[in-house]
């Protein structure tokens, strides 16, 4: 799937300098307000100049990098491309973190194979940056992922019950309800809950062991891409439900036999039945 004079450790080298090269920008230049630009799927789901600013500097910089490929960027950018690899990018994920000051929001740079559809690609590399710590975690297909440079190591697992779980709330209206009732449902079978506010960040802690499990509904291919591939390069599976790809639908993470109990408990509660019902 590799076009020619490409390499997965090329691409990811690419991804790690470019997911740094933008955190370094919104360090730089985070004014002492940030405001919001705009409003997206809901009154709750805001975008700030911020996001705008970096999803530019990823994009003009892949152009002189890499004209031949496509992009996918979530504040809008959609640039086709030739050589069948698509980057796809999240300027800042978190950005509710990044809005009050709350640390959890990274800057996630991924390139697959094939389109930009998490159901037919092939992830080739993937960097999130954690912009607050600077903690940087990596992964090339095949090639296993490190956290600032350092391979993750093994991670045991844990029984059901005893499990730190994280988890996403997605801004649309029309899913919250449905949202609050499978929490109810996962809440008193695991050890706790962590909401932290970064698919990204939330995908790379589970690749590390600092979550046992991850799921949540609604993810968009930016939120996920990156952090994916860091989680399964990590030795941790990553899933949907009824043994569909992880995306949109559900995406659930994990190891062990907690993963598959978790998957039941979430095909139980109707995790993934359609907003509204
Ligand atoms: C959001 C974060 C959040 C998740 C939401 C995403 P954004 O991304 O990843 O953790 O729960 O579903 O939309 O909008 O901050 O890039
Ligand atoms: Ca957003
Ligand atoms: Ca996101
Ligand atoms: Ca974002």
């Amino acid at each position: 799937v590799l076009p020619d004079g490409v390499s997965i450790a090329g691409l990811r080298a690419l991804a790690l300098s470019l997911a740094t090269e933008a955190g370094a920008a919104v360090r730089a230049r985070r004014p002492e307000h940030v405001t919001v630009a705009a409003t997206k799927s809901s009154d709750v789901d805001p975008v700030t100049a911020m996001d705008r600013a970096v999803e530019e500097l990823l994009v003009a910089r892949l152009a002189t990098e890499r004209p031949q490929d496509a992009i996918l960027g979530e504040e809008g950018d959609d640039v086709p491309g030739t050589s069948g690899l698509t980057w796809v990018v999240d300027p800042i994920d978190g950005t509710v973190n990044y809005l009050y000051g709350v640390s959890s929001f990274a800057v996630s740079v991924a390139v697959v194979a094939g389109p930009a559809d998490p159901e037919r690609w092939t992830i080739l590399a993937g960097c999130v940056h954690d912009v607050v710590t600077g903690r940087t975690w990596s992964a090339g297909l095949g090639e296993g992922a490190t956290a600032d440079g350092v391979p993750l190591p093994a991670v045991e697992h844990a029984p059901l019950g005893r499990s730190l779980v994280g988890t996403g709330f997605g801004y649309a209206a029309s899913r919250r309800a449905a949202q609050a009732r499978v929490l109810a449902e996962v809440l008193p079978r695991v050890r706790d809950i962590r909401r932290l506010g970064s698919a990204a960040i939330d995908l790379c802690l589970l690749a590390q062991g600092s979550l046992d499990l991850y799921y949540e509904r609604g993810l968009n291919p930016w939120d996920l891409a990156a952090g994916a591939l860091v989680a399964s390069e990590a030795g941790a599976r990553v899933v949907g439900l009824r043994g569909h790809a992880p995306g949109a639908t559900m995406t659930v993470a994990g190891r062990g036999p907690a993963l598959d109990q978790f998957v039941s408990l979430l095909e139980a509660a109707q995790a993934d039945a359609p907003d509204g019902a």
